[in-house]
């Protein structure tokens, strides 16, 4: 797809990897619709971009917004939409576990809600993560969570032919996502790539590439691209 002239909805388009992705398609010419809880944080947005409040977890908020912007190209899945669950597994809280669900939960809201208002070579890209394929121990959470974005990405791409459906899996990614700041952040970072076989984090714009790239090739869907600087390797 030339995204030149396209319209885009970049849900979590806001901060960090979908913010990235939202400049990115601006800059090639998209039109982009930039939403979030609290798009206001966004700081300081370039031309070619609008931000929206939006829960992706409100269905009926969220079918609004998608049925106002009708028909629209493509389509980014950005949001964390919720907490995490950290620790093993053994002595993890069931209910925080459950909880971390609530990002699938918004992955197929805006999958569902979304599809019937694209147009017919829309394309879709959802965003996972590395431990879904590979664990590190005290992932489990993230990992059941990325394994069925995964999944259910595999699933759908097939019964919403023509339209293409991908993932992009980050590794680990600097983005405001942490908040940690200064030394305390970069050891942080250094830890936890320091196996990877490229051994740093990876920058929001590097996994918007790869957001890009899947929405640029038309002959790409079904699949995920890994931008995880070696992770699966390591
Ligand atoms: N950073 C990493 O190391 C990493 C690694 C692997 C995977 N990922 C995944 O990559 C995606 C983007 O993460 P990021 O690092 O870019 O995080 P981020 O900088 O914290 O951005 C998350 C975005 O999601 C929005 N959001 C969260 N909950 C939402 C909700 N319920 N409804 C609407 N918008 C919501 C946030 O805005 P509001 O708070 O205003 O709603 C924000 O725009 C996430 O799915 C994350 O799990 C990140």
């Amino acid at each position: 797809m030339n995204v030149s002239g396209k319209k885009a909805l970049v849900i979590g388009g806001t901060s960090g990897i979908g913010l990235a992705a939202s400049k990115q398609l601006a800059a090639l010419g998209a039109t982009v619709v930039a939403v979030s809880r609290n798009p206001d944080r966004a700081g300081e947005i370039p031309k070619g971009i609008t931000l929206q409040a939006c829960d992706v977890l409100d269905r009926a908020a969220l079918g609004a917004l998608f049925k106002a912007h009708a028909p629209f190209d493509i389509l980014v899945g950005a949001a964390t939409g919720g907490t995490r669950a950290r620790g093993t597994f053994i002595d993890m809280d069931i209910e925080a576990y459950k909880a971390s669900f609530a990002k699938l939960w918004g992955y197929s809201n805006i999958l569902q809600l979304g599809v019937p208002h694209m147009s017919a070579d829309g394309t879709i890209v959802l965003v996972s993560g590395s431990p879904a394929r590979k664990s590190k121990p005290g992932q489990v959470a993230i990992a059941s969570v990325g394994g069925a974005v995964e999944a259910l990405v595999r699933a759908v791409a097939p019964e919403i032919v023509p339209r293409r459906l991908n993932v992009v899996a980050p590794g680990t990614i600097d983005t405001p996502m942490s908040s940690l700041k200064g030394a305390e952040r970069e050891e942080a970072y250094r830890k936890q790539t320091a196996k990877n076989l490229i051994p740093r984090a990876g920058t929001a714009d590097e996994v918007a590439q790869g957001i890009l790239f899947v929405i640029q090739n038309d002959f790409v869907t079904g699949t995920t691209v890994d931008v995880d600087g070696g992770w699966l390797l390591s």
